[in-house]
């Protein structure tokens, strides 16, 4: 079970991930997502929960009070992670999405307009993370990225094979999958895979994993013959 706090201006940006098999965890509670919207928090008779930078400049900054006066109404007495989704955290990967996966709670916070005012940031946040080098409009995005990710590894989500075999969690890019038709315009699946010959079918996909690495992303394929040579 994994409990996701998410404080965000735009609770309804979230349909998309009760969605299909996310969908289906929250609703086996096997993963909780709380959206906390944070302009429930603004004493302002407007629920105004954003001004104009000090010292000048373009946009506006979502204001200190509101966001700390939202997260000071969650429950987080074993502190646990904050996590501040923002183009200027460290970049999410696999290892990092498998090492979030390890609590049963994160609080996400996510930013919009010019972003949030830092003083808030230095007083709640233990990590910044981002979804790459470009900017977003707001961080509820990424935020469902990191959920989608995470809740991978969260047991009942998926099958234990799925995460095992599949791109990244070994070094290696993925091998190419195949269904029916056994013949498609043409093309036909690879012999081995009709084989039934469980060994020769393993050997394959590893083959295949390394030269599908090797012309994608050489980069991987690099690190992880390192790897193999200091086992
Ligand atoms: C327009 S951005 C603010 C960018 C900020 N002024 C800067 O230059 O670093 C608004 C919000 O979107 C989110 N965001 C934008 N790009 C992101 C990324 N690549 N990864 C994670 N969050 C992002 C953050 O929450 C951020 O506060």
């Amino acid at each position: 079970m994994m409990r996701f706090d998410v404080l965000t201006l735009f609770p309804e940006m979230f349909k998309p991930i009760k969605t299909s098999i996310i969908g289906r965890a929250i609703e086996a509670n096997k993963i909780e997502l709380n959206l906390v919207n944070i302009r429930d928090f603004s004493k302002d008779k407007h629920k105004k929960v954003d001004d104009t930078p000090y010292g000048g400049g373009a946009g506006m900054v979502i204001k200190p009070d509101v966001v700390y006066d939202a997260y000071k109404s969650l429950e987080n007495k074993d502190r646990n992670p904050v996590i501040y989704l923002s183009p200027q955290g460290s970049a999410l990967n696999q290892k990092k999405v498998k090492e979030l996966s390890k609590y049963n709670h994160l609080i996400l916070l996510c930013g919009h307009y010019e972003g949030i005012d830092q003083r808030v940031i230095d007083e709640i946040v233990d990590e910044e993370i981002s979804i790459g080098d470009y900017v977003l409009t707001g961080g509820e995005i990424p935020a469902m990225v990191l959920i989608d990710s995470v809740s991978r590894y969260i047991d009942g989500v998926l099958k234990d094979e799925s995460i095992k075999e599949e791109s990244f969690s070994n070094g290696l890019l993925e091998y190419p999958q195949y269904t029916r038709p056994e013949v498609f315009l043409g093309r036909k699946v690879p012999e081995v895979l009709l084989s039934g010959h469980h060994e020769n079918i393993q050997k394959w996909r590893k083959q295949q994993a390394i030269l599908n690495t090797k012309t994608k992303r050489k980069d991987l394929l690099e690190n992880y013959q390192i790897e193999q040579m200091s086992k």
